[in-house]
């Protein structure tokens, strides 16, 4: 059942080439250009109309929501906020008529997603689901939406689902950005080309497992963690913490790379490992600056940057490159080292991988 593969996790992990052609199938054709989104047809219009935009998910999927807000921004320029259901849900929040809310959830039975949502649909508002399982009460739940298309995923911690939620939220942002044409045509024929190549380029960065291997047994043995990055990658920052807690217990934190000098830089010394997402993009400058500022406080820099780099090789401590992509889409690309990373440290330190301890896999009480 685990196809040869000693866990669920890394099962799932090495299974991403295939989840995220599938959740683009049927609906991306970058040789036609064109895109299809059959479930959020009929609310296309209302959707680029929106006034605003409202991500309400948990843990991971927050994450996924927050990537999603950034590129949603950009192509549609709508404003988007995102939410922590749980958070969303107990403040009465000023919700109604012209608000779109786009529920994330691999499970669709978080039982705070699922209560934001009812309360947002009761005060008028569009509800979009984005889920990985038919039928679930989330996806019942919502207007329309458009399930990711991962399998079923049984590792508790979320990997394959979360790189099929980036896939699917930005095929929603294209879509929407073309029927209000706030996009041209090259560029949006160019993401699409860029999607098209994605499945292929998580495929080569799956061939890092033996280096990310060797890192993770090099640095097991670290009380706590920090996670930098900046733009599209700060939320993959996030989510390299969240999973390294998960499943190998070892405090992380994530963080935005400039927040560095607002207080956690005073944790700096030799023994704490950062680990940048530092893909070429267009904060790549000051996300150099930031490698300076940690390894001048000689912290471990472990840098997961574009192919072909040279700057920040002479910085880092270990170096993993991955393949170049537009800074949209780079997020599903440089998650995977990081799940990768958890992945090792945790069965190094000899933990249950697939069921890390106090975690549910869905969470249905609030
Ligand atoms: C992290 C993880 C959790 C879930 C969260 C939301 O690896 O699995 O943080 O992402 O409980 O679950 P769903 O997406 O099912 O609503």
């Amino acid at each position: 059942e685990k196809g040869g593969y000693d866990h669920f996790m890394v099962k799932e992990i090495f299974e991403q080439p295939q989840t995220i052609y599938d959740s683009l199938r049927g609906r991306l054709d970058a040789k036609k250009g064109t895109l299809t989104m059959g479930g959020i047809r009929e609310y296309a219009s209302l959707l680029k109309e929106a006034r605003r935009i409202i991500i309400v998910a948990c843990g991971t999927s927050w994450h996924a929501g927050l990537i999603a807000e950034y590129i949603i921004e950009e192509l549609c320029r709508i404003p988007v906020e995102v939410e922590y259901a749980s958070e969303f849900r107990y403040r009465n929040p000023v919700v109604g008529k012209g608000d779109v809310i786009i529920a994330v959830s691999q499970s669709g039975e978080t039982a705070d997603t699922l209560v934001a949502m009812e309360s947002a649909k009761e005060k008028g508002a569009i509800i979009l689901g984005v889920c990985n399982v038919v039928g679930s009460s989330i996806a019942r739940l919502s207007h329309a939406g458009a399930y990711t298309h991962a399998g079923p995923e049984i590792g508790v911690a979320s990997t394959k689902a979360f790189t099929a939620q980036l896939a699917v939220l930005t095929l929603i942002a294209l879509k929407v950005a073309e029927e209000k044409g706030s996009i041209t045509q090259q560029r949006f024929q160019y993401l699409l080309d860029e999607l098209d190549s994605i499945s292929e380029k998580v495929a080569a960065t799956l061939k890092l497992d033996d280096q990310v291997k060797r890192i993770a047994h090099k640095y097991k043995d670290a009380r706590d963690f920090l996670f930098l990055g900046r733009g599209y990658n700060f939320p993959i920052a996030l989510e390299g913490a969240l999973k390294l807690k998960e499943i190998s217990y070892i405090h992380a934190e994530g963080y935005p790379a400039a927040e560095m000098k607002h207080g956690p830089i005073a944790l700096v010394d030799e023994n704490l490992p950062v680990v940048f997402v530092a893909t070429r993009d267009s904060n790549y400058e000051k996300i150099v600056s930031n490698i300076q500022e940690i390894k001048a406080r000689k912290g471990k820099v472990i840098a997961i940057v574009t192919e072909g780099d040279t700057s920040i090789r002479s910085m880092a401590d270990d170096l993993i490159e991955v393949p170049a992509a537009d800074e949209l889409v780079a997020p599903i690309i440089s998650v995977i080292p990081l799940q990768l990373l958890a992945y090792h440290i945790g069965v190094a330190k000899g933990f249950d991988v697939d069921k890390p301890r106090n975690l549910a896999k869905s969470v249905t009480v609030e």
